[in-house]
């Protein structure tokens, strides 16, 4: 009988879901170039840092149903190095909304090693983005109707 394991590209999906425990999401996925590195050859921090902020926007974006703007970081640790060929998966959650602003949690995995395939979780990262009307002020949230 097959199995999900048996499925053809069953281990790739095992390694980079869309989804993780806790209703964290995959909301960007990609692989930096050696324009990305720094001088130690490893990635630049600040281009990790460039990619936690598009991808934090995704969701705050969905719930704000318009233009936002980040307004904090709140914290940001790089538990471990990126380095070249690492496949970037971004997972995030909303934490906390408030009247104007969303406060979510990102987590990056990187996959490594296609010969022996595993996943390490290099960054993690907790964002503030508001809500914002035409002339950049804040805005309230959109209601959900009951
Ligand atoms: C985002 C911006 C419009 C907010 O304006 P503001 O006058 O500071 O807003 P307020 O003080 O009314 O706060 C708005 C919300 O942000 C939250 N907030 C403000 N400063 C915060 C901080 N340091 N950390 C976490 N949340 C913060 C407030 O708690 C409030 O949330 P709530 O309404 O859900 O309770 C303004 O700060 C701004 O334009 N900043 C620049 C944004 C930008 O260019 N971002 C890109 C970075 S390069």
């Amino acid at each position: 009988m097959n199995t999900d394991a048996d499925a053809p590209g069953a281990r790739y999906r095992k390694l980079a879901p869309m989804k993780l425990d806790g209703e964290r999401e995959l909301v960007l996925r990609v692989m930096p170039l050696p324009a990305d590195l720094n001088a130690n050859g490893d990635i630049f921090g600040g281009w990790i840092m460039a990619q936690v902020d598009l991808a934090g926007a995704v969701l705050p974006s969905r719930i704000a149903k318009g233009r936002i703007a980040t307004v904090a970081v709140n914290q940001f640790v790089f538990k471990q190095a990126v380095s070249m060929g690492d496949l970037l998966s971004f997972y995030a959650k909303v934490v906390r909304v408030g009247r104007t602003s969303v406060t979510v949690h990102v987590e990056v995995y990187a996959e490594r090693d296609p010969a022996d395939p595993h996943i390490v979780r290099v960054t993690e990262a907790s964002l503030t983005y508001v809500a914002i009307d035409k002339d950049g002020q804040p805005r309230p949230l959109p209601r959900e109707p009951a």
